[in-house]
């Protein structure tokens, strides 16, 4: 756990955040035990921004691993840093079910998917029978 949570502290550090100035960093660990970091990219055209744990996910993802175990996630916040909604979602999508929320005071906090978004959309959701 304290080395994913090393990755994020250190993927902060290249937050591109000059909009916001706030700086978050993300970790992931695959079931293979490697690490890929990520932090938060924003754009003048605001909504691009990208968050950054879907930046570590989408680069876990596009080398090719998919099943992951934890995530971490790090910013200078007064408790330890939640994920927004929509990296929830993503966080879903790969079943992610240990979410260590931390902030730079060195405090953290892990919840589960379930905790985190509860009667979340899945991939099974797409097989029901209203689907024509
Ligand atoms: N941000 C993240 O990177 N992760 C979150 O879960 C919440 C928000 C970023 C997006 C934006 O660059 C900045 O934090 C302020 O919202």
């Amino acid at each position: 756990m304290h080395e994913l949570i090393e990755a994020a502290v250190k993927a902060r550090d290249n937050a591109y955040a000059p909009y916001s100035k706030f700086k978050v960093g993300a970790a992931v660990i695959g079931v293979d035990g490697k690490i890929f970091s990520g932090c938060n990219i924003e754009n003048a055209s605001y909504g691009l921004t990208n968050c950054a744990e879907r930046t570590a996910i989408f680069k876990a993802v596009s080398e090719g691993i998919t099943e992951i175990k934890a995530i971490a996630i790090i910013a200078d916040t007064v408790n330890p840093t939640a994920p927004c909604g929509a990296c929830r979602q993503v966080i879903a999508e790969f079943g992610i079910d240990e979410i260590i929320l931390c902030n730079i005071k060195g405090e953290h906090k892990i919840v589960s998917l379930d905790e985190l978004l509860p009667f979340s959309f899945k991939k099974n959701d797409l097989n029901g029978d209203d689907i024509i």
